[in-house]
């Protein structure tokens, strides 16, 4: 018997925002091999289609029956009239989401408070928090009305502590930690389920959009230890989707060893 059984996985409808690269790219792949239907959105067409073949393929190699059916839509969270309109753009057989796992997100640059741009911050904010909410939102309602549901927010360490020359990104995770809490708090009477996973350092494309395509600066952000990967934090978001249904993991906090907050991390190939 399998310890960590994805079988109630199998059908479910799963919605992952982000899900053209780095940690939203391969939960993508792992609830398709679990027998999940997939919407996949993010605002690049080209990277979406390509997580979408990838997920049909793990499907048909799980040699699954149920589910294995995928849509993409390219929707940028921080639009808010397009996330009103999101529903029209999902096929109708997959419009009863089960699982909606907000992982869209971003930081960028290391500005000091003064000197922070007002663009900068109005991006982060439009999409870390407003995107975040709104995407809860248009779902939440209907987990309501049919009592089921599982919102799974991607926040991070940068949300329990906050650090110099990341003032706004902090600033968004914190609420993306405050949003979940009350949340939790707020559907304690149903049977839906609210998870906050806040993970360390993870190697993606993150720190490359942080320092806007410097990719040597981006590396030194992982030098000399060994990072999670978005297949580490991928599993533990199919992790807790896949627990029982009367068990909800309302946080968790994982960092690679070698990390201890966002500023204590030893770095022992350096
Ligand atoms: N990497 C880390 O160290 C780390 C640590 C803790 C938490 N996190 C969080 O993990 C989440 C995923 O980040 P990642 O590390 O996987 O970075 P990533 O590789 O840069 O992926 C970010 C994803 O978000 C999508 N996205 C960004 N803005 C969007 C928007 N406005 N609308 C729709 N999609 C949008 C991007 O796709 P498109 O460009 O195609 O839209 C991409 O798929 C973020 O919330 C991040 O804050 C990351």
């Amino acid at each position: 018997m399998s310890v960590f059984s994805t079988q109630r996985l199998e059908g479910k409808v799963v919605l992952i925002t982000g899900a053209s690269s780095g940690i939203g790219a391969v939960p993508a792949i792992l609830f398709a091999k679990a027998g999940s239907n997939l919407i996949l959105l993010a605002r690049r067409q080209d990277a979406l289609t390509s997580v979408a073949s990838a997920a049909q393929a793990a499907h048909k190699a799980a040699g699954l029956t149920v589910g294995g059916k995928v849509a993409t839509v390219v929707l940028d969270v921080s639009d808010r009239e397009a996330v009103a309109g999101l529903l029209g753009k999902i096929p109708e057989e997959l419009r009863k989401v089960d699982i909606l796992v907000n992982n869209a997100g971003f930081v960028l640059g290391v500005d000091k408070i003064g000197d922070i741009k007002d663009d900068d911050m109005e991006a982060m904010f439009e999409t870390n928090v407003y995107g975040l909410i709104r995407m809860t939102q248009l779902f939440v309602k209907d987990f309501k009305a049919r009592n089921t549901g599982h919102i799974i927010n991607i926040g991070s360490v940068a949300g329990r502590e906050a650090y110099a020359g990341g003032g706004i990104y902090c600033a968004t995770k914190a609420a993306v930690r405050s949003f979940s809490q009350s949340l939790l708090r707020e559907v304690v009477d149903t049977k839906i389920r609210v998870t906050e996973i806040q993970p360390g350092l993870v190697e993606t494309g993150f720190s490359v959009v942080r320092f806007r395509g410097d990719k040597s600066a981006a590396d030194k952000v992982y030098e000399g230890l060994e990072p999670l990967t978005g297949k580490d934090v991928a599993e533990e978001i199919v992790w807790v989707a896949a627990r029982p249904s009367h068990i909800n993991i309302a946080e968790l906090f994982v960092m690679p060893v070698n990390q201890a907050s966002p500023t204590i991390v030893h770095r022992p190939g350096k």
